[in-house]
């Protein structure tokens, strides 16, 4: 915990009852000192504080949900929930993603035409390109017989595909990556650079695209239809940022919280490989486990729920890795269980936000395994560079070192 409760309790609103009020700062983990575990730190915080709804003095007070029922009616009540502004804390000019800075009835209007975009179908035809990318990545490394998975991997894997499916060009990998790395940055002025240098590197392709359309994406939103008028510049535009915020910094943690989770268990590493069919199970089990975003709303009006009194204006965290370790939901949720009854995770949340990558997120996981437990079943953390990681509203493993015995 972060302050003595003394200085805290002066931070406290009069309508927030002591058993509510929380020492949690999101930026530094549930329990600083134990920042190379942030999903036991969400764990613990359930186990010691309970599950529920509570509020939190830092990053401008906001209140969060870690109970896995809560959350659930929480994100399908867009109506006191809004995600009009979901940045903690505040900053005046927040960002307008399209469609997830929308409430209904608008955000339909945006979301159904980009789910089209997305559908199992058209994925499923990307599993090709998403295996060989795979592969290259891995024959970069698999002589060495050690990486930093983050760099080798995690990062570069969802980029490229990224890139692959907007129809972006890949020698420009390396100066993406940089924007990327800044807009996850804490720094304003970094992430407002990062946010310019993609919007410029989108409105020249999009303008590319207009000119003269292929099979890509861009392309695909270009001819879209908002409600009964085509789609307008600015509206392909939001599409592009959000589409590049939304879908590679999940993917990226995603993949390096299970692999640090996978380079510390033979056992799974030896069971997978030998049956690799049972991999899509893991690959849920590990999204569970292992959730990245926590997502924010801010409150409508006043009301009452979970028992607590929120007011208009008031930021509201949805912690869904923390409800994904609810043992009333989840038994000994701590445990990486292949048999679990129950796997309906809300890894990619519930409601009218739920993530439209879910199938793209789902098969790069699953190809990655398949391809990474082919060619190096056997792999362990490597002592020589311990992982390191990042707390926020996404969390992150920044560095994460990785060996196996290579092949003669
Ligand atoms: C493991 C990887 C991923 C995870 C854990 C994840 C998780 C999430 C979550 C929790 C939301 C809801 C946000 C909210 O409620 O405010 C969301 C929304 C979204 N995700 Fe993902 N995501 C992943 C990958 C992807 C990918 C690969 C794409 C596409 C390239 C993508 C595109 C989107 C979009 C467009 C939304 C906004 C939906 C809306 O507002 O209606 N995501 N994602």
């Amino acid at each position: 915990m972060t302050a003595t409760a003394a200085t805290l309790s002066r931070d406290r609103p009069a309508h927030v009852p002591p058993d509510r009020f929380v020492d949690y700062d999101v930026y530094r983990g549930a329990f600083p000192g134990e920042e190379s575990d942030l999903h036991h730190g969400l764990y613990r915080l359930g186990e010691e504080h309970g599950r529920g709804i509570f509020w939190t003095p830092h990053n401008g007070g906001h209140w969060f949900i870690n109970d896995f029922e809560l959350l659930f009616e929480a994100a399908r009540k867009p109506e006191l929930f809004s995600s009009t502004e979901m940045t903690i804390p505040p900053v005046p000019e927040e960002p307008r993603l399209i469609p997830l800075f929308l409430d209904p009835p608008e955000h339909g209007l945006f979301r159904a035409p980009l789910m089209r975009q997305f559908t199992p179908g058209r994925i499923a035809a990307m599993e090709v390109g998403i295996r060989q990318f795979t592969n290259e990545l891995i024959d970069a490394i698999e002589a060495e017989g050690h990486c930093e998975f983050v760099e080798a991997m995690a990062e570069p894997l969802p980029i490229k595909i990224f890139m692959r499916i907007m129809g972006m060009p890949l020698d420009r990998l390396r100066e993406f990556r940089e924007w990327i790395l800044d807009m996850l940055s804490s720094d304003d002025d970094r992430r407002a650079s990062s946010y310019a240098n993609i919007a410029g590197l989108m409105d020249g392709l999009i303008r590319e695209r207009q000119a003269e359309p292929k099979d890509d994406l861009i392309s695909h939103l270009l001819t879209l239809e908002i409600g009964d008028r085509p789609i307008a510049y600015e509206e392909v535009q939001a599409y592009c940022l959000l589409l590049f915020a939304a879908g590679l910094d999940t993917v990226a943690n995603a993949l390096a919280f299970g692999m640090q989770f996978m380079a510390t268990r033979p056992d799974l590493q030896a069971r997978l490989s030998a049956d690799p069919s049972l991999i899509p199970e893991a690959v849920e089990e590990l999204l569970r486990k292992f959730g990245v975003p926590m997502p924010a709303r801010t409150a409508t009006c006043d009301f009452q729920f979970g028992g607590a009194d929120i007011r208009k204006g008031e930021r509201v965290m949805l912690m869904l890795p923390a409800c994904n370790l609810d043992p009333k939901t989840f038994p000994d949720p701590w445990n990486f269980d292949l048999e679990r009854k129950n796997k309906a995770h809300i890894a990619f949340n519930v409601g009218p936000h739920r993530c439209i990558g879910s199938h793209l997120a789902r098969l790069e996981l699953r190809v990655f395994w398949e391809e990474w437990l082919r060619r190096i079943p056997s792999f362990r953390l490597d002592p020589a560079r311990p992982a390191t990681y990042r707390a926020g509203l996404t969390l992150a493993v920044q560095e994460l070192g990785i060996a196996w015995d290579p092949a003669a």
